[in-house]
């Protein structure tokens, strides 16, 4: 959502930048726009639609010969998709892009008008340059004016800020990521440290309240007027990992990457024994989060209360941080999200925190917010996932909720040497499940026409429906609802019509005799049923897919790759932008 990226050096800014955006596309945008500074002028340049076409515009507008930029992709918020819209936006000798929500730019905007100041978007970015600018010919001093201005926002933001009459980018963050990275003789600012990995692996997070100064010579942080001491960090992510090498889409690429990512995962948690938090010490469990992450969390939900009987409640981030909740003494937060950047998580987060509750982050993206602010964070290894939606982050976040499900079972029962074989298995299991790609484009086939698909399950069956589901709505752009397989008679089962797929779930050998006659329920009002299932030997229905029978606490990650690889076939044959799909970001930081 919003990419940001700046830089200052000897370098070409125009092409660095240009390459920057291209590697934050993921994040969703849909326009771009670029600000180029020498000692002369500051020339912006924007468009809507794709980066190729604002690198079109760049050359036929004949793009001044720069020392500097600031670049930017906009996921509109405040007012259409239009280039007066997109980013950057100027004001007088402000010119600035902008991550976030102004809350009160609607006010600002009617009191500035008041004062005779004038708009040219719709935008609350355009607010912040007004005020800035304001404050900056009153002042003449930009820390003044871009302090001044901070004081009166409300809401979130990134921003990187050029001055017409100043040699140097200025940038500031509150509940927006940005990075500043650390080259030779070369600074960057960044949304994620992939946008600038190609050329420097350091970098420095910005905290609240920061003033960040970049120069030709060197990177200052101040607060209050101070400078503070700021730890230059490493990364250890390679360019290599955010290119979609021979895969056609970053989609695929990274649901291959599955089997590897999680022996990494493993390897860190499981062989090292690295020490895992015991849920035991708490008495009950809030799993909080967004999307697949919650949907991640469902799973969690039933190891945690069936194998290790601790009560777990999972409920959506945007939910959770505006109802009553109550917390027992012992209570413990979990926060789940691969970014560490999603709003709603960060404000749940916020809010255990100010209740005085524990808060466990499990994370993919180790610069987020959600994983400095935790007390405690478990990083799964997913490495950079490109794709807007989730695939092997996902699958790690359900590996690390039964990798806590199986370090508080064994603090009570000792460890258990069967549940330590079978785990090391499953990234095998995955290759064989990856491979038969053949079984998934048959299924592909079969529903791509379809505008309505239900999944259904019991338990935790159903939980890995969610994910099934969701999969199939945000990439393929077919309707599709999961449902607890018991419930569906309760109303929904009116719209089962001839030949609606419906995949049955069926994992758990407890409960697959009552999943099994609500799969004879639907059949015989006409559904075409696709089971999945590790029971070969279950009635047959229209198709099947089995997959290799594992204890409870690891089976939803072997139906995982093929929930994905189905919702990846279909969106391909219906020719969606698997990647990037519609109206969709990757990173959700704005509410
Ligand atoms: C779906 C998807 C989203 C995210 C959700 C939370 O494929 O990716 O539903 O899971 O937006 O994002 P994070 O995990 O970054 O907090």
């Amino acid at each position: 959502m919003c990419g940001i990226v700046g830089y200052i050096g000897r370098s070409n800014p125009q092409e660095i930048l240009i390459k920057g955006l291209k590697k934050l596309e993921y994040r969703g945008y849909d326009s771009a726009g670029i600000a180029l500074r020498n000692e002369k002028n500051v020339q912006v340049i924007k468009s809507v639609g794709k980066i190729n076409s604002l690198e079109e515009k760049l050359s036929t507008e004949n793009s001044i010969k720069a020392n500097m930029g600031i670049a930017h992709t906009r996921w509109a918020t405040h007012g259409k998709v239009t280039t007066l819209n997109a980013h950057p936006h100027q004001a007088g000798k402000i010119t600035l892009v902008h991550n976030g929500i102004i809350e009160n730019a609607n006010e600002l905007r009617e009191s500035l008008t008041k004062e005779g100041f004038s708009f040219y978007s719709d935008t609350d970015t355009e607010v912040i340059a007004v005020i800035m600018n304001k404050f900056y010919e009153e002042s003449k001093n930009i820390f003044k004016a871009i302090s001044k201005t901070l004081d009166i926002l409300k809401g979130s933001y990134a921003l990187g800020i050029l001055v017409s009459d100043i040699d140097k980018i200025y940038a500031v963050r509150k509940n927006s990521p940005l990075i500043v990275g650390v080259g030779k003789e070369e600074y960057f600012i960044a949304s994620d440290i992939s946008a600038i990995i190609d050329y420097t692996n350091k970098y420095i997070l910005l905290e609240e309240d920061e003033i960040c100064e970049l120069s030709f010579t060197g990177v200052n942080v101040f607060k209050n007027g101070l400078v503070v001491n700021k730890e230059i960090k490493t990364t250890d992510l390679i360019g290599e990992d955010v290119s979609k090498g021979n895969y056609e889409h970053f989609m695929l690429k990274e649901i291959m990457e599955e089997p590897v990512v999680f022996e990494r995962t493993l390897q860190k948690y499981f062989d090292n024994e690295l020490e895992l938090i015991d849920l035991s010490l708490f008495d009950e469990i809030h799993i909080v989060a967004c999307g697949s992450a919650m949907y991640a969390g469902m799973i969690g939900k039933n190891l945690i209360e069936e194998m290790a009987s601790i009560k777990v409640d999972v409920e959506c981030a945007s939910e959770y941080r505006y109802k009553k909740i109550f917390y027992k003494p012992k209570t413990l937060v979990i926060l789940i999200s691969q970014s560490g950047e999603t709003a709603d998580t960060i404000a749940a987060l916020r809010k255990a925190k100010e209740n005085g509750v524990l808060t466990l982050a499990i994370v993919n993206v180790k610069t987020s917010t959600i994983a400095r602010e935790a007390d405690y964070k478990l990083f799964i290894e997913a490495g950079v996932e490109v794709a807007v939606a989730t695939t092997k982050a996902y699958l790690l976040q359900v590996l690390m909720l039964s990798l806590l499900t199986i370090n508080t079972i064994s603090k009570k029962q000792g460890s258990n040497l069967e549940i330590a074989d079978e785990i090391r298995k499953i990234p095998d299991f995955l290759r064989k499940l990856l491979a038969e790609k053949e079984q998934y484009k048959k299924i592909a086939e079969a529903i791509c026409k379809k505008e309505d698909i239900f999944f259904i399950g019991r338990g935790i069956d159903y939980a890995i429906s969610l994910e099934g589901s969701l999969k199939l709505k945000e990439v393929a752009y077919i309707h599709s609802e999961a449902y607890q397989a018991g419930e569906l008679k309760h109303g929904t089962i009116s719209l089962i019509e001839e030949d609606m797929p419906v995949f049955a779930v069926i994992t758990d050998d407890e409960i697959k005799d009552k999943t099994l006659s609500n799969v004879i329920e639907v059949k015989s009002r006409g559904a075409k049923v696709i089971v999945l299932t590790n029971d070969s030997s279950l009635e047959k229905f229209d198709y099947e897919i089995i997959i290799p029978k594992v204890n409870k606490l690891f089976q939803s990650l072997l139906v995982v790759p093929v929930m994905q690889l189905i919702a990846y076939y279909t969106a391909y044959l219906r020719g969606c932008e698997i990647d990037k799909p519609k109206n969709l970001a990757k990173s959700v930081t704005v509410e």
